[in-house]
C-alpha cells in the first residue's frame, strides 16, 4: 500500500528504537553513579557527548537540591547546555577536583580510550589532564578488549592539513576528514588504524607529528570507568 511502510521494516525500526532506549537507559545508570562522586565545593570537568549529558542532568538536579559546584566544559556545546540548565561554569584556571566525560571506546585492562567523535577531544584532554581524577561514563557496548573498531579523530590545523593527513596515512590509517570545524577552528581527521596493539605507542608517534593538534588516544588517563550494563553499574577502577 503506497504511503505505509513495510510490517519488517517498522519491526526493525522498533527495535533499534528499542535498543537506543536500553543504551540510554545504560548511559544515565553510568553517569548518575559517577556523579555520586561530586560533593560540594568542587571545580568539576563537564564532557562532552550524549552520555555526558546525562551527567549534566544528573549535576542539574543534584544544584537544584543544594550541590554547590562549579563547573569547567569541554565544548561550546557544554557551555550552552551548562547554561540552560543552571550549571555555574568557569575558565580553566586552576585545579580541577573531578573530570566526568564518555567515551567511544574503553578497553577493559587498562581503561585506555578513544574519545573525540563529538569532536571535542583536545579540549576534553586538557580538562582530563588538569583533573585529579579522572571519570569515564560508557554504556556497556562500548567496552573493548583492543582499541582500533573505532576510528581514532586526530585534531589537524587547517593548514597544510593534506599534508598532516598523508602523514598519518604513512603510519597506516585510512582517512576522512570530516565536514566540520572544532571549537578551536581546526579539522577532525577521522583514521582508522584498524585494532592497535599498543596504543601507548601510536598515541606517542602521532604526538610528533607537525599539524597535529591533538588525538582521540587516552592512555592512562582514566581513573575509574561507569560501566552502565543490563546488570546495572559496573566501576573500574585504573
Ligand atoms: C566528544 O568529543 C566525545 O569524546 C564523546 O565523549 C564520546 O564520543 C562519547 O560520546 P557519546 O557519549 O555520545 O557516545
Amino acid at each position: 500500500m503506497r504511503g505505509s511502510r513495510p510490517a519488517a521494516l517498522c519491526a526493525i525500526q522498533i527495535d533499534h528504537r528499542g535498543m537506543a532506549d536500553e543504551r540510554d537507559n545504560w548511559k544515565k545508570l553510568a553517569a548518575d553513579s559517577a556523579v555520586t562522586q561530586v560533593t560540594s565545593g568542587m571545580i568539576v570537568g563537564l564532557g562532552t557527548g550524549s552520555t555526558a549529558e546525562f551527567v549534566l542532568l544528573a549535576l542539574a538536579r543534584r544544584i537544584r537540591e543544594g550541590l554547590r559546584i562549579t563547573g569547567v566544559a569541554t565544548s561550546e556545546h557544554t557551555v550552552a547546555r551548562a547554561g540552560e540548565l543552571g550549571i555555574p561554569l568557569t575558565g580553566l584556571n586552576g585545579p580541577i577536583d573531578i573530570a566526568i566525560d564518555g567515551a567511544d571506546e574503553v578497553t577493559r585492562g587498562a581503561l585506555h580510550l578513544i574519545k573525540g567523535r563529538g569532536g571535542a577531544l583536545t579540549r576534553e584532554k586538557i580538562v582530563a589532564q588538569a583533573a585529579s581524577r579522572f571519570l569515564v561514563v560508557v554504556d556497556q557496548t562500548k567496552m573493548v578488549d583492543v582499541l582500533g573498531t573505532a576510528p581514532v579523530p586526530v585534531e589537524v590545523v587547517p593548514f597544510g592539513w593534506q599534508a598532516t593527513a598523508r602523514r598519518i596515512e604513512i603510519l597506516g590509517a585510512k582517512r576522512q576528514r570530516r565536514d566540520f570545524v572544532t571549537d578551536n577552528g581546526n579539522y577532525i581527521l577521522d583514521c582508522a588504524f584498524g585494532l592497535i596493539d599498543t596504543p601507548g605507542s601510536l598515541a606517542e608517534t602521532l604526538d610528533h607529528v607537525a599539524g597535529v593538534v591533538e588525538h582521540g588516544l587516552f592512555i592512562g588517563m582514566s581513573t575509574e570507568v561507569h560501566v552502565g550494563t543490563s546488570a546495572g553499574v559496573k566501576i573500574l577502577k585504573a
